[in-house]
């Protein structure tokens, strides 16, 4: 977004009515004129993340036919809310516009994407890094080097492009690919770890870092199973490390 691009918001004379019928005198021209951007703003990101798990559906429908199983068990996609963009901007100390939410922030779109089996995660990752409208920025493998903590995923920020009717716009979004077992796993521990009245002894810490330790294990377990049945007639990718 250019950074005049606030001003250049056009809120129609029937749009400002009914916004004055609604909140009164309450809000000015400019902050109407803002909040307008902001939500033009979130609804691209909203486009990119349809288009992203589309990319996902179609991978997972592809292989279906080809192989007759399901590499993703479910996608769970978010925007991030005003208030932990906020949150996320005033941390980081960078500016308060609506142009720096989208120069500055990689995961005001999020897609997470629930695999069957450890391998499907980096099946999907690969096929859609070949894509050729999609541009990987960042690419963190904390499977194969999890988090202090336990903590395992695959993580992207890519760049994709939305179609609208008058341009084209490349939006950025976080994906996230893990298996069934690590997202209960991290679902638990974000539970666990935002209960901040208790305190987290390094007792607790050791124990769920165990706890990852073993979901890990289930997970490399059932996809040595994967191989046997499948007699490794899938796709023949694996993972470089
Ligand atoms: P942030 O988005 O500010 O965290 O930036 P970062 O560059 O450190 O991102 P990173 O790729 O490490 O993590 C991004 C996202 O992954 C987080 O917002 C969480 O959704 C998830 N994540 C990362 N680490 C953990 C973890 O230890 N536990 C859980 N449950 N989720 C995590
Ligand atoms: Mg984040």
């Amino acid at each position: 977004m250019k950074m005049d691009e606030t001003k250049n918001v056009s809120v129609s004379q029937d749009d400002t009515e009914l916004i004055k019928k609604i909140f009164g005198d309450e809000f000015s021209e400019d902050t109407i004129r803002k909040t307008y951007s902001f939500a033009k703003l979130m609804s691209y990101y909203s486009c990119a993340m349809m288009e992203i798990e589309t990319k996902f559906k179609v991978l997972n429908e592809e292989f279906s036919l080809r192989f007759d199983r399901q590499p993703i068990s479910s996608i769970k996609s978010r925007l991030k809310n005003p208030i932990s963009i906020r949150n996320k901007m005033l941390v980081n100390n960078y500016p308060l516009s609506v142009e720096s939410i989208e120069r500055n922030l990689n995961d005001v779109a999020g897609i997470r994407v629930i695999c069957s089996f450890v391998n499907d995660v980096y099946m999907l990752a690969e096929a859609l890094k070949k894509q050729d409208d999609i541009q990987i920025i960042e690419e963190k493998d904390y499977i194969a080097y999890p988090k202090e903590n336990g903590y395992r995923s695959l993580h992207l920020i890519v760049a994709v492009p939305i179609f609208l009717q008058q341009e084209k716009r490349v939006m950025r979004a976080e994906i996230q690919l893990r298996t069934i077992a690590m997202d209960s796993w991290a679902s638990l521990e974000h539970q666990l770890r935002y209960k901040k009245e208790f305190d987290f002894s390094v007792d607790m810490a050791e124990e769920l870092k165990k706890c990852a330790d073993l979901s890990a294990d289930l997970d490399n377990r059932m996809n040595a199973l994967r191989k046997k049945v499948y007699r490794d007639k899938e796709t023949p990718y694996m993972p470089a490390r």
